[in-house]
């Protein structure tokens, strides 16, 4: 025999609880653990706030009661230190959780030093210093819940493509092709040449299009060089993009993004309750989302004062003032504006017939932010080398993509979306850092 280790469980283990099932646990032997997020001292009484992923938990120790040696100990516990408590459970009306543990043997698992920021509630640590220190954050209730609403957020999603016959795919993150515009890529040096992180996975969505999967989606990271420091924009994101083959126009696009909100929305409504009410969140399902011609919106904001010219994208002002229009007019949190001018889209959206200015695509805005972009796919390879002119490209420069339209390609389109602006959006949340773990902008590379 080598070494006395234990590989299987002992029989007279007992099993740890999780905070939030205690409530059926009076008058039994429980063994917690967590992090101590609140200790108090007094002569006769220690109080110990404990805190572990499902919640938090008030631990007393008295002092005719508790073994000597550890109401003593407790003196030495930091706060944010990890501790095993075993202890009874008793009732308690005047503790917030209607019950309490009796601490009767506490151990400490890692003595913690004393912490750098605040991580209460009340904190009045500012978002880059509680971003330099994320898990400390995290360790935070409701700052950990937009983390839990925006993994089910993906999951809702995941399963709703899954349900509609969509494949998940996986696209390179390093790839030697950008289509959305030449400026947002980001150089990676790649033994002796140079390649770029990957700005969408665009190219690859219509190409397994064309590979017989006719309808696929990825949830992945995509990148951007824009040197914007805004509370929506980031240099690294997480779209969420999908694409579909056979289709007859953008608006059947449209027509399934308007499904997927709503299931969307109808799920996490009935499954994060006690989640949404932290944010004061009271989700309504739209029943339709409206649709307005860029051409409408455009003389909708000269009312307003807002003067675009025909060829204008929108801007951020003017997405707001529509997004106020739209709740007011149609009680709607979200807005599809249709038919952007082919100036300020990619030379892959379709126009329409009779129409060259314009493009078969959207936006979809939601409490005033863009959340998506959207468009039928220019699929005919000679309109799109025609396209790809008028955007001063050659298409035969981009073998890669161009073959994709040489061997059959059904008519198709799609969206991409950004789960951070989404759960930004959703959660009235101020900046779009505070949706994501640990964002990557302009100025910031750690951690
Ligand atoms: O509007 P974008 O650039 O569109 C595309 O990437 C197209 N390939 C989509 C398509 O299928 N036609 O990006 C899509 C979405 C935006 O609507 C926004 O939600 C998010 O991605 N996004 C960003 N999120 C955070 N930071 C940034 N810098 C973002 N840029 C885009
Ligand atoms: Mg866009």
């Amino acid at each position: 025999m080598l070494f006395a280790i234990n590989t299987t469980k002992q029989d007279n283990k007992m099993e740890r609880t999780l905070l939030k099932d205690l409530q059926s646990k009076i008058n039994c032997d429980v063994v917690v653990e967590g992090w101590v997020q609140e200790i108090r001292i007094l002569s006769k009484i220690k109080f110990i706030i404990l805190r572990d992923r499902s919640g938090d938990m008030q631990c007393i120790a008295l002092k005719n009661h508790t073994t000597d040696s550890i109401f003593e100990m407790i003196n030495s516990i930091q706060k944010e230190s990890v501790v095993k408590i075993m202890g009874k459970i008793s009732e308690n009306k005047e503790s917030r959780w209607g019950i309490e543990l009796l601490i009767g043997d506490l151990q400490v698992l890692n003595q913690s030093y004393p912490i750098p920021i605040d991580n209460t509630d009340k904190s009045a640590t500012e978002l880059e210093k509680r971003l330099d220190y994320r898990f400390l954050d995290t360790r935070n209730f409701k700052n950990r819940t937009i983390f839990n609403i925006r993994s089910k957020i993906a999951r809702i999603l995941t399963n709703f493509f899954d349900n509609e016959g969509f494949t998940n795919i996986n696209t390179p993150k390093m790839t030697c092709i950008g289509v959305e515009s030449g400026a947002a890529l980001f150089e990676v040096k790649y033994f002796d040449r140079v390649m770029y992180l990957s700005q969408s996975p665009q190219v690859y969505k219509q190409m397994f299009v064309a590979g017989g999967f006719e309808r696929v989606y990825e949830i992945g990271v995509v990148f951007r060089a824009e040197n914007s420091n805004t509370t929506r924009h980031l240099t690294e994101f997480t779209g969420v993009d999908f694409e579909m083959g056979f289709i007859e126009d953008y608006t059947d696009v449209m027509d399934f993004i308007e499904k997927m909100i709503k299931q969307l929305l109808k799920e996490l409504k009935q499954s994060c309750v006690e989640e949404l009410k932290l944010f004061d969140v009271n989700i309504e399902v739209p029943v339709q989302i409206p649709r307005i011609p860029m051409e409408d919106a455009k003389e909708y904001l000269r009312t307003k004062g807002k003067n675009l010219n025909p060829d204008d994208d929108l801007d951020a002002e003017s997405e707001k003032i529509l997004g106020e229009w739209v709740k007011e007019k149609y009680d709607s949190d979200f807005v599809f504006v249709t038919l952007y001018p082919w100036s300020v889209r990619p030379f892959y959206h379709m126009r329409p017939d009779g129409r060259p200015d314009l493009t078969k695509s959207f936006d979809l805005l939601y409490n005033g932010v863009e959340i998506a972009t959207g468009a039928q796919r220019e699929h005919r390879y000679d309109i799109l080398k025609s396209q790809t002119r008028d955007k001063g490209l050659d298409l035969d420069e981009m073998k890669e993509y161009s073959d994709i339209f040489k061997y059959g390609i059904p008519p198709h389109g799609g969206v991409g979306f950004g789960l951070d602006r989404i759960t930004q959006r959703l959660l009235n949340l101020p900046n779009i850092r505070e949706a994501v773990l640990l964002p990557r902008d302009p100025k910031r590379m750690k951690p």
